[in-house]
């Protein structure tokens, strides 16, 4: 099938790479004339573990090209996916200018009539708007827009491996033939036919994808209950954390021993600095907002907000108590990105972490093997150090801020005889304090004794 993609972000561009790796036709658009320039030449302006290699593949097959003209993209895709962003409004409001910026221009750009398919993530009943935009700003009144909703569930990091196995696809839909049209465009996934080019074409097995047909509402309605609850569950395990702080139990144990229970899951119940990036802070802030919008009290989600933000006032307890003054001292802080496997540092714990100690006149030495590039621009005041050795060269205390393997498998032995002072504040429970003692060192961590 030939299909559109709008918007050349994380989302649109592993979409666009993976369809096009699935069989498409691929042509993707994006307002950054700059961005399809790079991408027009063969770079990838963003880091996304494998997106180099499935659009490389796609380039050379001739499945994908990129145009900074989106009429020519809307008028040359059968479907069309929009993934533009959906950043929030200072009331925490999904701010959907951009989602209406390109209605607008497939109203007046079609020719032929167009399934108009949703991916960023919108607030519910953003379809019943993008399908009167559609019609109101149409010149041809005979052009019929169907439009679809297939709300994305890709982790930053893992996304093109998300694409390609998914739990589940999601298409909410007003008519049988826009679900047959996307039955018929994720048909290659769905049936594990396609070349893949993660395993070479030989992918393991694997639970089968459900596809669900839902309407339109349901299925943004999907996206942001799931995204909720995830943030939800990690804001629980953060209370159970500092309960067992105060308690005198382990959240490790505690919360493995839930997770074992297949209704609760053990997944997003790591304790420690809280979530940051880009969907989470932000769409539970739309849903809190949806929610009030039609009247309905959702006093835990926000709830699920304050908790998280209280994560980085407990981080820096725990450093002023071990550091006692922190004016003057060298703190080494371990991960910079929002998460593992990412250079993203949008609503990055670790940033806010960096921000306070400087504020406190501490000399922050960072190292994070792919997210200190985008750091610089914004604390150059920090020195960077691609070895973390180097960074925990001379100081006084090593903070712990992103779950990178990398620094799960430091030499600690080694980095002991580089430190000042052999204190370590670990903001992701990644080192067992038992083992850590055992090496000469002061341990702090999230909900262990
Ligand atoms: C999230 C969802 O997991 C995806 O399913 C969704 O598609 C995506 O948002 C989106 O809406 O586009 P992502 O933001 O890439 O994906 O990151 P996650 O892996 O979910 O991590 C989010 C944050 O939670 C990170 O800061 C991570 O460090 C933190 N986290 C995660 C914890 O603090 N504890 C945990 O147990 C798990």
């Amino acid at each position: 099938m030939r299909l559109s993609v709008i918007g050349c972000g994380y989302v649109g561009l592993v979409t666009g790479a993976c369809l096009a790796a699935a069989g498409h036709e691929v042509i993707c658009t994006d307002i950054d004339a700059d961005r399809i320039a790079q991408l027009q030449a063969g770079r990838v302006p963003i880091f996304e573990r494998h997106l180099d290699q499935i659009l490389a593949a796609a380039r050379k097959a001739g499945r994908i090209s990129y145009t900074a003209d989106a009429g020519e993209a809307i008028r040359s895709g059968d479907a069309i996916f929009i993934c533009v962003g959906t950043p929030p409004k200072e009331s925490g409001e999904a701010d959907l200018s951009a989602i209406d910026n390109v209605a607008r221009q497939i109203a007046e750009e079609a020719r032929q009539p167009k399934l108009v398919i949703e991916k960023s993530t919108v607030p519910a009943r953003t379809g019943l708007e993008l399908q009167r935009a559609l019609a109101a700003y149409s010149r041809n009144s005979k052009l019929t827009f169907r439009v679809a909703s297939n709300p994305e569930f890709l982790r930053e990091g893992t996304a093109v491996e998300d694409f390609f196995h998914p739990d589940r696809i999601v298409v909410g839909v007003e008519d049988d033939s826009s679900a047959a049209a996307l039955r018929e465009i994720y048909r290659p996934i769905l049936e594990r036919s396609f070349h893949c080019p993660l395993h070479n074409g030989t992918c393991p097995p694997g639970r089968d994808a459900a596809f669900l047909v839902t309407t339109i509402n349901s299925a943004e309605l999907i996206k942001h209950a799931s995204n909720s609850f995830l943030a939800l569950k990690i804001s629980y395990a953060n209370v159970i954390a500092d309960l067992c702080e105060k308690i005198g139990a382990d959240v490790k144990e505690v919360t493995y021993a839930m997770g074992l229970d297949p209704r609760i899951g053990g997944q997003f119940l790591n304790a420690g600095l809280g979530f940051g990036g880009f969907c989470f802070p932000k769409d539970l802030q739309a849903f809190i907002h949806l929610a009030a919008s039609v009247g309905v009290d959702f006093d835990i989600l926000r709830a699920t907000e304050r908790v998280n933000k209280q994560r980085i006032g407990r981080f820096l307890e725990k450093v002023h108590k071990a550091l006692w003054v922190v004016r003057g001292k060298q703190v080494a802080v371990l991960g910079l990105a929002f998460k593992a496997n990412t250079d993203d540092i949008r609503f990055a714990p670790a940033l806010e972490v960096v921000r306070c100690l400087l504020e406190e006149g501490a000399n922050v030495r960072a190292s994070d093997p792919e997210a200190m590039a985008r750091t610089k621009m914004l604390y150059p005041k920090v020195t960077y150090h691609e070895d973390p050795y180097e960074a925990l060269r001379g100081a006084d205390a090593a903070l712990v801020c992103t779950e990178w393997d990398l620094f799960r498998n430091l030499d600690w032995e080694r980095a002991k005889g580089l430190m000042a002072r052999r204190l370590i504040i670990d903001g992701r429970n990644l080192y067992s304090p038992k083992q850590m003692r055992g090496l000469g060192f002061e341990y702090y961590s999230f909900g262990r004794q």
